[in-house]
């Protein structure tokens, strides 16, 4: 069901220098830092030749990424995001094989103007998956 890696995102406490990382160090296509208020959160894009890395930083202490940021205080790996064909075909199969869909259940539209939805960690190895309707 699942298709491409969409990308990973990477939570942040200081993107600026996330940023540098992936530019300086990793050499690495790097955009100007993006804020998207719909999502808490300012946005680093990283291109890379077959898929994206996104560096989240919160906007404020009402951040959904702010609680991960207490978990872990140095950043880290936040979430995956995958294509799918179709997302509410793709909600309904998942909730019907006892996937826990987080928020309303409803898509949202995501970072990149397409609808997405999130899917907790408990059910998929520990980690936060995006779904987005490519
Ligand atoms: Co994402």
């Amino acid at each position: 069901m699942i298709g491409r890696l969409n990308h990973v995102a990477i939570a942040t406490p200081d993107i600026a220098k996330a940023a540098a990382v992936y530019r300086d160090v990793l050499g690495a296509k790097v955009s100007a830092p993006v804020p998207q208020p719909d999502h808490g959160v300012m946005v680093v894009f990283v291109e890379l030749p077959n898929t994206k890395i996104e560096l989240l930083e919160p906007l404020s202490d009402a951040s959904p990424i702010m609680g991960f940021l207490k978990k872990n205080p140095n950043g880290g790996l936040h979430h995956l995001c995958y294509e799918v064909e179709d997302i509410i075909a793709a909600r309904d199969k998942l909730t019907a094989a006892g996937a826990t869909v987080l928020g309303t259940g409803e898509p949202r539209i995501g970072a990149h103007g397409k609808p997405v939805i999130f899917l907790h960690p408990k059910d998929f190895v520990g980690t936060l998956v995006e779904l987005e309707q490519a």
